[in-house]
């Protein structure tokens, strides 16, 4: 089975840093190679589609300093990557509450998602100040809005035009989530859109991610059986 949409949950920037005795932003700078390897790798691959999770709504209650750094580094790497992402046909897109950064920062976001691939190969959805829960609250806003105005009619909500109201709507969902640095938890990342993802947790630290171990789980991935609810022998029947 071909993958469509993989999403990762890039953690243990800090652990990894703090273990060379290095500022926590040192790790998040290492993160960013990581962060280059993985979307070559899924370019390579011909996975259409790639959901980041760079900053979640809760990462705000770090250190100042730490957010300050963080917002810087997004922004370089924005101006730095996007001429060699738009050569491998990557569209960049992001996801979550923009309206809490900076003018400038959403100024560069908007440019950047304007930007457009001469050859499409793979959307780069970034989650910024996203949250899980934010993408449901704010798609149920959208829908009431809609009926309100009569655009649609209560009778007619269902997971299909409810889902259209969210985040990555017009995306595939979520077939393989991945989840470096050791932890077991979703962290408020896409709750709707990893209905039927499969998941791995990999204790290895995100700038230690290199391509070979994005292989490895992709590798893996592929020897788990999804059944969506059937059972075995239905799924293997169908395959047959
Ligand atoms: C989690 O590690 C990582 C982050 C909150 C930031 C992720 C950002 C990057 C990889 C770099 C910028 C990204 C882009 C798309 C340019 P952590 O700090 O929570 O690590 P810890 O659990 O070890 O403390």
């Amino acid at each position: 089975m071909t993958i469509q949409h993989i999403a990762i949950i890039m953690d243990g920037n800090g652990r990894w840093a703090t273990k060379r005795k290095r500022p926590r932003t040192f790790g998040h700078q290492a993160g960013v190679k990581t962060v280059r390897s993985s979307i070559e790798t899924c370019v390579k691959l011909g996975v259409p589609n790639l959901t980041l999770f760079a900053f979640s709504s809760e990462n705000w209650s770090r250190p100042a300093k730490e957010v300050q750094r963080l917002m810087d580094l997004f922004m370089r790497s924005l101006s730095k990557e996007t001429p060699e992402l738009l050569k491998q046909g990557v569209q960049q897109n992001f996801i979550g509450d923009l309206s809490q950064f900076s003018p400038k920062l959403q100024q560069k976001m908007s440019d950047v998602a304007a930007m457009h691939p001469e050859k499409f190969v793979m959307n780069l959805n970034i989650a910024v100040n996203y949250g899980g829960k934010w993408d449901l609250a704010q798609a149920a806003q959208k829908l009431c809005a809609d009926v309100r105005e009569q655009n649609i009619s209560v009778e007619h909500i269902n997971e299909s035009t409810f889902g259209s109201y969210l985040s990555l709507a017009d995306q595939p969902p979520v077939d393989l989530l991945i989840r470096t640095g050791g932890e077991h938890r979703i962290s408020n990342f896409l709750l709707w859109q990893i209905a039927y993802a499969e998941i791995f947790f990999e204790d290895v630290l995100w700038p230690d991610f290199n391509a070979d171990e994005l292989l490895r789980v992709i590798d893996q991935f592929h020897s788990r059986e999804r059944r969506f609810g059937q059972t075995s022998e239905q799924v293997n029947c169908k395959e047959n």
